[in-house]
């Protein structure tokens, strides 16, 4: 039997979710873009100063959106992390696309950036940066590659919510941004996403892809009278129940971080000695990078290793996980040329990497019994 129990992950009510929630049934309106969804929108673009904020059904679907708006086709290539999940290359594919997988940097774990230039081609249509853990990726040469080649930069930014790089907010600096909301983010409605919009000109065909593809938000606006199919689309909107649990989330914005920056910051110090004496690598933030507190993760000297301490851990009732497989190795990844070794540092890390628990009740107790058990660990 388990000495102790501690998940990986947890939902956990912070404030008015479930007022609100009845709120949206009173108001008569749960479907989609009701009063809640405007309130997030609201507040996503006076928080991050980004022109406009529409909530989606996931991530994945915001980056779906993206795709569409680029006009995404077969012929295009899209630049995009070898160390990431599915949906940030399969919303890219699902437009017909070729993804070019581009190995990350062995301290970030973010795109490598000094690599960019070279993956470049005529077809290249989009570049997709991921903020893994939320540390931002060198945006500044990104941005600076993607001008020159007037190539597209869509961010990834479902981990990175309010982190910052140079102190400018991730998801404000391609021409948009995807953001989760699913059950383990920082900020969750159990499944969601949103996609912000950097650059104004995409605002209107992003507004009719969201809503199956009809000029339904400018009838609602007055600005057509009477609402018709224009364009390709799809049904990207959450109901307003869910608005209305992320939205009462979104109020505790400073509660949750701060949470999360103790649950980060007693892990690091609890771990730091330990790490150097096994030869573990724990995670690399840049002075120029704020984090957004998503996850604490270390990389373990070997797979053999890593796979015998996240079973050590589980027959003491701890829960950890580990991720990404090299997307060039997956099957998919394999159907587009991808074969070993084309991503070494991919290859390496996602044998190492092991995740600990983290959500917004942890306690320092709980956190107390995973590090003493981790220090216990025989190497
Ligand atoms: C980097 C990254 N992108 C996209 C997603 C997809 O997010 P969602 O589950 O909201 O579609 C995830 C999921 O965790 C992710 O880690």
């Amino acid at each position: 039997m388990p000495e102790i129990s501690v998940d990986f992950n947890r939902p956990v009510v912070m404030g008015n979710e479930f007022e609100y929630m009845k709120q949206a049934v009173e108001n008569g309106h749960i479907s989609g873009d009701g009063p809640f969804t405007k309130k997030c929108h609201a507040f996503f673009e006076k928080e991050l100063g980004v022109p406009k904020a529409l909530l989606t059904t996931s991530c994945t679907h915001a980056l779906e959106m993206s795709a569409i708006l680029l006009d995404i086709r077969p012929g295009n290539e899209v630049i995009i992390p070898d160390f990431t999940f599915v949906s940030t290359v399969n919303a890219f594919v699902l437009r017909g696309a070729k993804p070019v997988f581009l190995d990350v940097r062995p301290d970030t774990l973010n795109l490598d950036e000094s690599k960019l230039e070279a993956a470049i081609n005529q077809r290249t249509k989009a570049i997709v940066p991921v903020h893994y853990a939320g540390v931002g990726c060198e945006m500044d040469p990104i941005i600076d590659i993607a001008t020159r080649y007037n190539i597209a930069v869509v961010e990834d930014n479902a981990h990175g919510l309010f982190g910052k790089y140079k102190g400018k907010y991730l998801g404000t600096f391609g021409s948009m941004a995807s953001q989760s909301f699913h059950e383990t983010k920082n900020f969750t409605s159990g499944e969601g996403g949103a996609l912000l919009i950097n650059d104004p000109v995409l605002v209107e065909r992003a507004e009719i892809i969201r809503e199956k593809g009809t000029n339904r938000s400018r009838f609602f606006r007055g600005q057509v009278d009477k609402y018709t199919w224009v364009d390709i689309g799809s049904s990207y909107l959450p109901s307003d129940i869910l608005a209305a649990f992320l939205f009462a989330q979104l109020e505790q914005r400073e509660k949750i971080q701060l949470h999360r920056k103790r649950v980060w910051e007693m892990y690091h110090a609890g771990l730091k000695d330990w790490a150097d004496a096994h030869d573990v690598q724990l995670p690399c933030v840049p002075d120029h990078c704020e984090q957004s507190y998503h996850m604490f993760y270390m990389l373990l000297p070997a797979l053999e290793l890593r796979q015998n301490f996240i079973a050590y851990l589980r027959e003491r009732g701890v829960y950890s996980v580990f991720h990404y497989l090299p997307l060039h190795l997956s099957e998919m990844g394999q159907s587009f040329g991808g074969k070993i070794g084309d991503c070494p540092v991919t290859e390496r890390v996602s044998d190492q990497l092991i995740r600990l628990p983290f959500y917004n009740s942890l306690t320092s107790a709980e956190q107390e019994q995973v590090i003493d058990l981790i220090q216990e660990f025989p190497f």
